[in-house]
């Protein structure tokens, strides 16, 4: 079986969030069992020397609308995995995969349509028997695969449902799509055009990233206008929960750590948090340190963090954030770890970074509004660290509460009884009374440790859904 894998980011080249992670583990375990292809815009700031990605002989045209576009094609091997690049200039002239400072690319209908109607070509070229689509950036994908390949299976995954490519009526022209697709069984939306839709209605499978996140998105709450949509696809719909790749999250072999560590190492946990403390000026190393890493969003709860801060930060633990985005947020956190000794703030994406906090913290907070996998429970599991996470979608699949006797979840730690300064307030000093149970809290962290978090078992499930389909 032909595997052709494609998204909008892939680690190490382009990486805005878990998109880009899942995209690289997840291809690289497929590919112990299947023939896997892995394809991506080559973004202009992707740096081609270093990756060593060569030119292959392969160029042509597609067309969108009245416009003719220029495609080459470069490839490149990502942990075994031979990965496709495409270069337009339209597509790939930018500094960042969406947009920048003012907002997304208004250009992006163009530019993800010529990323997804070329995607189509290469399943042709390189004979796929099935396409793997991620992410709206790929979804135009399935409404043309129908079109141009019909025997050709697709699977799409959301990965978060509250990016669904939105554009005005006039992409349907610019993108050259036939008018009987603007109906709202079809990609219409709120008069405009839904990328998301086309690839939940017109892919032969639909995933996203748990279980629990597959049971939210038929709701309101969490469906994002998409609900009773997703509820009339529903039968096509599975939960299949992320894993991360676990020899380039592995404390024992971690290049990024100061001290590596394992089961039998794990006081070299405690020499990465008096490091990480010194150098980021947090006071009194002994007490819990308590990291917050990832986007400054409403959807990671950032919001309720900033709320509930004047409270925390007058308990004893030290608090450590890394993590860019909301520019209001930012400056809240900034202004705060002024005032404050026990509280560091590092803006940016910062990969070496992040494997530092994950192996120095004691406790990880991820009180997200909604979370469709996340991943960075599952590293904190894999480094000893215990995470407090909000009762929702991958976080409800990957961590059950200490005081929860279901065995059907591996992971253990502080699980919010809803989201609010309150409660995470709560659930903190839960955590740091935790903390003074040193026994009881190193076995945690250990058992942790113990927890599968890698992608084999779901790489199983997701050769299950491919074999039912070729
Ligand atoms: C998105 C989701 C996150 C998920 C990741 C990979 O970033 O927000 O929950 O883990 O995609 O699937």
């Amino acid at each position: 079986m032909k595997l052709l894998f494609a998204a909008a980011e892939i680690f190490p080249y382009a990486k805005t969030g878990g998109l880009a992670d899942v995209a690289q583990a997840l291809p690289t375990t497929l590919a112990k069992e299947i023939d896997v292809l892995s394809v991506m815009p080559l973004y202009d700031f992707i740096d081609r020397e270093k990756f060593a990605l060569t030119a292959m002989n392969e160029s042509f045209q597609i067309t969108l609308g009245k416009d003719i576009y220029e495609i080459s094609l470069f490839e490149g091997m990502n942990q075994g995995v031979r990965t496709l690049f495409v270069y337009e200039a339209t597509l790939c002239h930018c500094i960042t995969p969406y947009g920048n400072k003012n907002g997304d690319y208004l250009s992006n209908d163009i530019r993800f349509g010529i990323f997804s109607k070329t995607v189509v070509i290469l399943a042709q070229m390189f004979e796929i028997d099935v396409l793997h689509l991620n992410d709206w950036h790929t979804a135009l994908s399935a409404l043309w695969a129908k079109e141009i390949l019909p025997e050709l299976h697709v699977i799409f995954t959301i990965h978060n449902l509250a990016f669904q490519g939105h554009f005005p009526r006039e992409s349907m022209e610019r993108l050259g799509l036939r008018e009987h697709y603007f109906t709202p069984e079809g990609i219409e939306f709120w008069g405009g055009v839904n990328c998301m839709k086309a690839g939940i209605a017109y892919s032969d499978v639909v995933t996203t990233v748990s279980p629990t996140y597959a049971k939210e998105i038929m709701l309101p709450e969490f469906g994002c206008g998409l609900e009773g949509f997703i509820q009339v696809h529903s039968p096509k719909l599975h939960g299949i929960l992320n894993g991360i790749d676990t020899v380039l999250f592995d404390p024992l072999i971690d290049p990024a750590l100061p001290k590596n560590y394992g089961l039998e190492k794990f006081t070299n946990k405690k020499k990465n948090k008096i490091l990480f403390c010194e150098e980021h000026g947090l006071r009194d190393v002994q007490k819990p340190l308590i990291v917050f890493i990832g986007r400054f969003t409403e959807q990671k709860g950032l919001d309720v963090i900033i709320e509930a801060l004047p409270k925390l930060l007058t308990m004893k633990f030290n608090f450590a954030i890394l993590g860019e985005g909301d520019e209001a947020m930012a400056e809240t956190l900034k202004i705060a770890s002024k005032n404050h000794d026990n509280f560091s703030i590092q803006f940016g994406y910062d990969e070496s970074l992040s494997h530092r906090m994950y192996a120095a913290a004691d406790l990880l907070l991820m009180p997200s509004r909604f979370e469709p996998c996340g991943l960075n429970q599952l590293i904190s599991l894999r480094y000893g660290t215990i995470p407090i996470v909000n009762d929702v979608g991958g976080l409800h699949d990957s961590v059950r509460d200490i005081d929860d006797t279901d065995r059907s979840v591996c992971g253990q730690g502080i699980v919010l009884s809803k989201l609010s300064s309150n409660a995470i307030v709560r659930s903190v000093k839960r955590a740091l009374q935790l903390f003074t149970s040193t026994k009881l809290f190193l076995k945690i962290s250990k058992a942790n440790m113990h927890c599968d978090v890698s992608f084999e078992e779901s790489a199983k499930s997701y050769l299950k859904l491919y074999r039912k389909l070729v």
